[in-house]
């Protein structure tokens, strides 16, 4: 028996209004496909694809590719965006620490600020592996914890509901010495690199609005302090303003984010 089942149910509804954030996403989504060197013809899983935009942009590399997603609303929106770009992709409602795939199926596993979701790094990490085939590439997008969305992390696990015992915070898969650690002897040529996320705002407000109504973290703490805490709700929002400043200059949102490549030994 899964001891996350309320966490993860609570997560996919969470996650369910995502949507419209892919248009900050889709060009990591290139930057993580170029840093895993997809190749045509290559067999490549999406771990947490949501919306599709990693899957979508393999598959029109001429990958062969699968999406799994824990949120059923999130893959309908990538069934249309696969029809959109004219590509044929296998989408699968899943949980990224229960892979439903075969020993070894994969040649390139990625995630894209997906895996490190799931409650359990050392389950997620060691299902991304096993569906992967010996010699082929795990490669993964992450959120460095001392940067904006690591920060924002941090402060809604400081307003929002507790977690249950045992959930590790997602933005530690931003560190790089703790995913070397998280990899361990499974792998080989662990590769690090950095891309930059921007995203416009016309203040740290104007970009709070936004993510009130879409992720996951932002939305349940607006959930859970909306009706039954009004004045913390008030100090979550100032302390995220405050946050969002620090990252906000001419209109734009920036940060950078972790780059991961690694070959299964
Ligand atoms: C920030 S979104 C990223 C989505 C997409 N990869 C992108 O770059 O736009 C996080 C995604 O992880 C998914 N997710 C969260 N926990 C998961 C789990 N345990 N298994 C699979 N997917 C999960 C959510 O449903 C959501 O689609």
């Amino acid at each position: 028996m899964d001891p996350f089942v309320e966490f993860k149910a609570a997560q996919r509804r969470g996650w369910s209004h995502f949507a419209p954030l892919e248009i900050q996403t889709i060009p990591a989504a290139a930057a993580l496909i170029n840093h895993a060197r997809v190749r045509t013809g290559d067999h490549l899983l999406d771990v947490g694809c949501g919306t599709g935009v990693a899957a979508i942009t393999a598959a029109r590399r001429g990958a062969r590719v699968s999406g799994l997603d824990l949120t059923p609303e999130l893959l309908e929106r990538a069934r249309e965006n696969a029809r959109i770009a004219g590509v044929a992709v296998e989408w699968q409602e899943g949980d990224a620490e229960q892979l439903p795939y075969p020993d070894g199926t994969f040649d390139v596993v990625v995630s894209q600020f997906g895996h490190i979701f799931a409650p359990r790094p050392e389950v997620a990490v060691a299902e991304m592996l096993r569906v992967l085939k010996p010699g082929g590439t795990i490669a993964f997008n992450t959120w460095p914890p001392e940067l904006f969305i690591g920060r924002m992390f941090a402060l809604t696990a400081k307003y929002g509901p507790p977690p249950p015992p045992g959930v590790l915070p997602p933005a530690l898969w931003g560190d790089p010495s703790v995913v070397r650690e998280r990899l361990g002897a499974a792998v080989t040529h662990v590769t690090f690199d950095r891309g930059e996320l921007h995203v416009a705002a016309l203040s740290p407000a104007h970009h709070r609005h936004a993510t009130e109504r879409t992720a996951g973290p932002v939305l349940r703490i607006i959930e859970s302090l909306g009706t039954s805490d009004p004045e913390r709700l008030a100090a979550f929002r100032a302390e995220y303003d405050v946050l969002a400043g620090e990252f906000f200059e001419h209109n734009v949102v920036r940060q950078s984010y972790l780059l991961t490549r690694a070959t299964k030994a």
